[in-house]
């Protein structure tokens, strides 16, 4: 699995909860981030890299756990590797859809995210049965990242304060929003921040946990398809970075308790 840097670790943390006996190989693309303010074409040569890269560890599958990276480059991957069981990850419009009482929903993904064809195809699908604000937000993922190295929150406060004013009037009185979407893996690890500045009422919405049961009904059948497939008695995660570790290293300590050393690929 990758992310372009410590966002993805909030669908680690669901996989390893719904196939704890796997191995996953992690990898933050620190030394290209942030993807979300970049071009799709900078995004794709990451993703490719990458991709060959873990396939070539004889992966089973491959989550891209970024919603940057699946909009640029999933279906460009699907056409590269056919036979591989490949997972990404979309802001979960339909989901907020199906929860939302007063039809009105906020969107929180990066810029690039919500730049691209298959997000504004998502969104059309889902236009008649909703109305949706999306709002990008610039420099957040990057402020996430500082906050898992320094403990210090302040700045992902502001952005974010900033960032739902801008979306509009949340409560769950009619004519309001009633539902937020993180349409960006790092923003899972704002909730607590979100939260408070949202209230209690208000529904917040990522994947994870979606994207893990996903995970696990293609690697299942996957597996039926293939003598010999097996996992161990106990799961492992492997942690690298194409950039400097310390973000990595915390986030995974802070958030998921994880020890393992990351260690840096240069790829
Ligand atoms: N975590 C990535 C996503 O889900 C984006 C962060 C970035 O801008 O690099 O979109």
């Amino acid at each position: 699995m990758f992310d372009s840097g410590i966002g993805g670790l909030s669908v680690l943390r669901a996989l390893r909860a719904e196939l704890p006996q796997e191995h996953f190989i992690y990898i933050a693309d620190s030394g290209h981030a942030p993807y979300g303010e970049r071009d799709e074409a900078h995004v794709l040569a990451r993703s490719r890299a990458i991709a060959r890269h873990l396939i070539g560890q004889d992966v089973k599958a491959l989550v891209m756990a970024c919603n940057t990276a699946t909009a640029a480059a999933i279906d460009c991957l699907r056409a590269d590797h056919p036979g591989l069981p490949l997972i990404g990850v979309e802001p979960a419009l339909k989901p907020a859809v199906a929860l939302s009482k007063t039809g009105r929903i906020g969107i929180m993904a990066t810029r690039s995210t919500l730049a691209s064809a298959r997000f504004r195809a998502l969104l059309a699908s889902q236009a008649a049965r909703a109305s949706f604000v999306v709002q990008a937000c610039d420099g957040l993922a990057d402020a996430i990242e500082r906050s898992a190295e320094t403990g210090d929150t302040t700045e992902t406060i502001a952005l974010c304060a900033g960032y739902i004013r801008a979306i509009g009037q949340f409560r769950t009185k009619q004519g309001k929003i009633d539902t937020l979407v993180l349409g960006c893996t790092h923003y899972p690890f704002a909730s607590v921040q979100l939260r408070d500045l949202l209230g209690p009422q208000v529904q917040i919405i990522d994947n994870g946990e979606a994207i893990a049961r996903q995970t696990r009904r293609l690697v299942a059948s996957a597996a039926a398809n293939e003598s010999g497939a097996s996992s161990a008695a106990e799961g492992s995660v492997s942690l690298f970075t194409t950039g400097q570790p310390q973000a990595l290293q915390a986030a995974a300590s802070r958030w998921l308790g994880l020890t393992a050393t990351v260690k840096t690929l240069y790829i």
